[in-house]
C-alpha cells in the first residue's frame, strides 16, 4: 500500500509573501495545489498564469493547477508556459473534455478532470482512459474554509473500480474541507492525493499543521 500525497492549496495563504507561504510546506508537501478562478465558472476571482509563474520561480515542487474557469481550452498553453505540471479542468464546463485532455497531454503535462460534488462519477467514464488523475471536489468550488461534503467521497471508489475494470492506472485527488479530524475518512475512501488549504494556512502554526497532516498520511500507509 503506497503513501498518499499531500497537495497544500495556497488559496488561503498570505499572498503578500508567497516565498514564506511556499517555505511553510517545503519538505512536507509532495505538490503545490494552485486554485485558478475566473469569477465566471465560480463566484470568485483568484489568479492566473502570472502567479503560477511566480510560484514556479521559487520552488521545484510540482505545480498542480486546478482550473475553475469557464473556457479552459483557451488558457492551457499559458499555464504550461507559466510552469504548471498537472492541469485539471471541470467536466461541467465542456462537452468535449477529450479534446482538452489531449491538448494538456500534447504538452507532456499530467491531465486531470475535476468533478463537482453533485456530478456523478459516471460522467467521467467515457474519458477515463484519457486522464492521468481525477480531482473529486468535496466542497462547491470557489472558496477555501468550507465544510467537507463526505457524500462525495464514494466517487473515489467508483472511479478506481472503473479504472481497474478498464485496466487503467490513474490517481484520485480529493479537494475541499480536508482537516486532521476527517483525514482518516478521506484516506480510507482510497484517496491518492489530498488537497489541504485552510487547515494549514489558517492555522496558528501553519508549518506544524502541515507536519501533523503529513504524519497522519504517513501513519495511514503502515
Ligand atoms: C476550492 C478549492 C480548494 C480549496 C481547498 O474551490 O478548489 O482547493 O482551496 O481549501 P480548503 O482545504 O480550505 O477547503
Ligand atoms: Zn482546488
Amino acid at each position: 500500500m503506497s503513501r498518499a500525497k499531500l497537495a497544500p492549496s495556497l488559496l488561503n495563504a498570505d499572498f503578500s509573501d508567497l516565498r514564506k507561504a511556499v517555505s511553510i510546506i517545503e519538505g512536507i508537501a509532495d505538490v503545490i495545489h494552485l486554485d485558478v478562478m475566473d469569477g465566471n465558472f465560480v463566484p470568485n476571482i483568484t489568479f492566473g498564469p502570472l502567479i503560477v509563474k511566480a510560484v514556479r520561480s521559487i520552488t521545484s515542487l510540482p505545480l498542480d493547477v486546478h482550473l475553475m474557469i469557464a473556457h479552459p481550452a483557451e488558457y492551457i498553453e499559458d499555464f504550461v508556459k507559466a510552469g504548471a505540471d498537472w492541469i485539471s479542468f471541470h467536466i461541467e464546463v465542456t462537452r468535449h473534455p477529450g479534446e482538452i485532455l489531449g491538448l494538456i497531454r500534447s504538452h507532456e503535462k499530467r491531465a486531470g478532470i475535476v468533478l463537482n460534488p453533485q456530478t456523478p462519477a459516471q460522467r467521467l467514464f467515457d474519458y477515463i482512459d484519457l486522464v492521468d488523475f481525477v480531482l473529486v471536489m468535496t466542497v462547491m468550488p470557489g472558496f477555501g474554509g468550507q465544510r467537507i461534503m463526505p457524500e462525495a467521497l464514494g466517487k473515489v471508489g467508483e472511479i478506481k473500480e472503473e479504472a481497474s475494470r478498464q485496466g487503467l492506472q490513474l490517481e484520485v485527488e480529493v479537494d475541499g474541507g480536508v482537516k486532521t479530524e476527517n483525514l482518516e475518512m478521506v484516506l480510507e475512501a482510497g484517496t491518492d492525493i489530498v488537497v489541504v488549504g485552510s487547515s494549514i494556512y489558517a492555522a496558528s502554526d501553519p508549518r506544524q499543521a502541515a507536519s501533523d497532516i503529513r504524519a497522519i498520511i504517513d501513519h495511514h500507509m503502515r
